[in-house]
């Protein structure tokens, strides 16, 4: 049966599957998870300068949540015949993407509010709908990464709150974040539809249960009330209240932006990359001792 035909049936990996739902899942997947190892480093950087220890505490659990949900990923993804080693050579030769969003820099300590508030709100958006992915080991990878994500948005949005209601320069720090936030956040959700060459067939293989528009629109009318109760503004002066349609109407985000960050060339990608294959090169020697180690148990191991 073609996936997505039964959208109460799940394919396990050993199912019988088209070849293209295949590709189209270790393309998906493995981005996926490119996107939560690359998305380590912006606030990776922030551990050392957070303003408490109890931030950095935080902080730390955060970074280490999405290592472990790049992790999951990895392992939903090799579910379908691919490698370790080949995705990571996907990701450090630039033949697969990671999330435009994670090229951006963080310039301040109200951008890891930010990068909680909005980034990882966004990623719950988009995430959660593929609870119920037709394909099990994403769907099931999901359901635990989704419940982390909820613990990032809310330490993001206590960290603006507290920010927004504080002195003057505070507050002032927050929507500064916020207003270079707002837009790159938007573009997470992928190209407009009629741009979007793999949505259709997501949509009709239950990968995507939404397409990138509508999860856009999701996520702007549960931004907006947030962004009120935190006392801060969105950088959309097109932002308006739509009563017939039951939505808010924004501006539209420029998708020639995404197109040149997705191409390689946004603020930081080199950087991002270049930072990621050192991290990769530095820990050879934990992988070749762990290979090491797997060979001489295997060989104390009886027939
Ligand atoms: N950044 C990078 N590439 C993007 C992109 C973005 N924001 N939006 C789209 N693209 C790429 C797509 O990968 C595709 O290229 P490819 O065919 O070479 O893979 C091309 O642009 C056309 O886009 P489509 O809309 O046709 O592609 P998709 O149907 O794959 O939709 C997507 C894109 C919405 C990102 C979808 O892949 C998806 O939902 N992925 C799963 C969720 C995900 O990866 N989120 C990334 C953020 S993870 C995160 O934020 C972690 C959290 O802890 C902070």
């Amino acid at each position: 049966m073609e996936p997505g035909t039964d959208r109460s049936a799940t394919v396990e990996p050993r199912d019988p599957m088209p070849d293209g739902y295949r590709r189209t899942l270790v393309r998906q997947i493995a981005q996926h998870a490119h996107s939560e190892i690359i998305g380590m480093q912006p606030e990776g950087e922030w551990i050392a300068c957070a303003p408490s220890l109890r931030r950095k505490a935080i902080l730390m659990a955060k970074v280490q949540d999405e290592a472990g949900h790049g992790l999951y990923l990895y392992a939903a993804a090799e579910t379908l015949g691919t490698s370790r080693d080949d995705l990571l050579e996907a990701l450090h030769t630039g033949r697969q993407k990671y999330s435009s969003i994670f090229n951006y820099p963080t310039l301040t300590w109200a951008d890891v509010g930010a990068i909680g508030w909005l980034v990882d709100g966004a990623a719950i958006v988009n995430q959660v709908p593929l609870c119920r992915c037709s394909y099990g080991p994403y769907a099931r990878a999901m359901v635990r990464i989704c419940k982390e994500e909820s613990f990032h948005q809310r330490q993001g949005f206590e960290i603006l709150h507290t920010l927004s209601h504080g002195t003057p320069e505070q507050h002032a720090m927050a929507q500064d974040a916020v207003d270079r936030f707002w837009w790159p956040s938007l573009m997470m959700f992928g190209p407009p539809d009629a741009d979007s060459p793999n949505t259709g067939q997501s949509m009709a293989w239950g990968i995507k249960r939404f397409t990138n528009d509508e999860l856009r629109q999701r996520f702007v009318d549960i931004a907006v009330p947030q962004a009120e109760a935190l006392g801060l503004t969105l950088p959309d002066p097109e932002l308006r209240w739509d009563e017939e349609r039951g939505h808010w109407h924004f501006g539209t985000p420029d998708f020639s932006e995404l197109a040149e960050v997705v191409a390689g060339r946004g603020p930081l990608n080199a950087q991002r990359l270049a930072h990621r294959i050192r991290a990769h090169e530095d820990g050879a020697w934990v992988r070749e001792a762990a290979a090491a180690h797997a060979a001489k148990r295997a060989a104390r191991t009886p027939g």
